[in-house]
């Protein structure tokens, strides 16, 4: 199956493999090796730079990952940060209710209160996966990782299960810092973590992961209005709307006008889309936005709208981000229990900012990459990355195992390191190697041989047709930023 060949050349290989694994491993905690660590590098500084260049005033912060009690307080997170747990009677194993209940009788049921779902759970005779034993009452369970900060204990501290709260409450000090201008984004890419009750679907659902989150902090009175709408007004979305059962092609004029959403909001769902599109490289039809109903949505948010991406490892289209307008809920939750005042004045008019995140989860987004760009053929696996997403985007190839090849491999790789990330790779036959690289998704390949050292010339093998064009040694450089930057 196409998830064990794509899992199988992650662990070879060094994309991702399990946490702590001389130790068994724990579920839901896995690390990135030295490919997976350029993979998501890559994708993160391109987030950077699409999301961040929308707007002169969009900023990345970076803060901490244990925060105190109050924090959650205010944000509704202690309250309300729940999955509903439901426990066998006879083996005591713990599982995710809604979950249960999707495996056993298909049905989504991320709506239903714990006593609905209870009482489905006893009317549809459903048991204990692994012992058949009677399943109790279903309760909410808080999914945040609780710990004792100081020797002396007595203070409690969470660890973030959500960037975002870093940006809220950074909120005053940064919107005085960076001179009271509205909209105001603060970006913070970093770990959060989720007692997920049972992490699943290997690495889908993490209990340590990582976001790339920007919050907007705006004024409300703007949500209907974006300066740069007109650009994105006929660009046409994909999305799947409450009221459609199949995914539509809307422009973003007409999805603002028939359901009444802020231009604000719009511009950024066509900024989102871009990102997948035209950087990313991801095919239209792998991609959606789906617009959640009031019971789905987190309890934070207004409107919500996920991005979806159809993966064939995971069974059809999961959510890899979000668009959620999640008002003044936090800045207010954060003025009421801080006691500091969180309103701004602009030009005498006071008002608490909303806020429009973009949540983007990066390890789900990182195996979207896997998922989509995995091409298996006759004689070879590669991934067909677009080159600014590769790991490595050249590989340098001594032809033979001669000493003036090997040398002039190693000076052109060098040079060419300053530029790139890029390998040198002299074991094995021509052909091994160019699979070696394929494999990993490598673009390029340089090869080395007496025509290079004797007259110049040298050759580069493209991944994707496996074509080569010879071109004089000296333009090396220029002819792979063209291929690699595509400009
Ligand atoms: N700040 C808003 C927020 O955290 P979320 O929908 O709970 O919203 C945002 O999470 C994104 O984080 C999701 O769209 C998903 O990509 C990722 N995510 C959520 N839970 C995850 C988990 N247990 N493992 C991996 N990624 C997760």
């Amino acid at each position: 199956m196409k998830v064990d060949e794509i899992m199988d050349i992650a662990l070879r290989r060094g994309f991702i493999f399990p946490a702590s694994e001389i130790y068994g491993g724990v579920s839901g905690f896995w690390e990135y090796g030295h490919l997976g660590t350029l993979l998501k590098r890559n994708w993160e500084d391109a987030w950077r730079k699409h999301f961040l260049g929308l707007d002169n005033n969009y900023y990345e912060i970076s803060t901490t990952n244990i925060m105190p009690k109050p924090v959650f307080e205010g944000s509704g997170h202690l309250k309300n940060f729940n999955d509903p747990l439901t426990s066998c009677l006879k083996c005591n194993q713990r599982f995710r209710a809604d979950d249960l209940i999707q495996d056993a009788i298909g049905r989504n049921v991320e709506e239903l209160t714990p006593e609905e779902m209870f009482e489905l759970i006893k009317g549809e005779g459903i048991v204990c996966p692994k012992c058949k034993g009677e399943l109790g009452e279903v309760n909410w369970f808080n999914m945040m990782f609780d710990l004792n900060i100081g020797a002396a204990g007595g203070l409690t501290g969470y660890l973030r299960p959500e960037t975002a709260q870093g940006s809220f409450v950074s909120f005053k000090r940064m919107y005085e810092v960076l001179r009271n201008r509205m909209p105001m984004g603060l970006a913070i890419l970093g770990r959060v973590y989720r007692n997920e009750i049972s992490p699943r679907q290997g690495f889908f659902r993490l209990r340590e992961f990582n976001q790339a989150e920007l919050q907007i902090f705006f004024d409300p009175d703007n949500l209907g209005v974006h300066e740069e709408f007109d650009m994105v007004a006929d660009c046409m979305l994909r999305v799947k709307p409450l009221d459609s059962e199949e995914n539509i092609e809307m422009s973003c004029k007409e999805l603002s006008e028939k359901y009444d959403i802020g231009q604000f909001y719009v511009y950024h769902m066509a900024k989102i889309q871009e990102f997948y599109m035209d950087i990313i490289g991801i095919p239209k039809e792998k991609f959606r936005f789906r617009e959640l109903s009031e019971k789905e949505r987190a309890f934070y948010n207004k409107l919500h709208w996920d991005i979806e991406v159809d993966m064939e490892t995971l069974g059809g289209f999961k959510e890899v981000a979000g668009i959620h307008y999640r008002t003044d809920h936090d800045l207010s939750g954060h003025l009421n229990m801080s006691k500091q005042n969180l309103q701004v004045n602009i030009e005498g008019k006071k008002f608490v900012p909303h806020v429009l995140e973009l949540s983007f989860g990066v390890d789900r987004n990182f195996w979207a990459l896997l998922d989509l760009f995995y091409v298996k053929e006759e004689e070879r696996t590669l991934f067909r990355f677009n080159p600014s997403m590769a790991p490595i985007k050249v590989a340098v190839f001594p032809l033979l195992n001669k000493p003036a090849l090997k040398e002039k491999a190693m000076e052109i790789y060098k040079d060419l390191r300053n530029l790139f990330q890029t390998d040198y790779d002299r074991g094995g036959s021509i052909g091994r190697r160019y699979r070696r690289q394929d494999e990993v998704g490598t673009p390029f390949g340089v090869t080395v041989d007496f025509d290079t050292v004797e007259k110049g010339q040298i050759t580069i093998r493209d991944r994707d047709t496996m074509e080569q064009v010879t071109v004089p040694v000296e333009d090396i450089k220029k002819e792979l930023v063209e291929r690699v930057l595509g400009v």
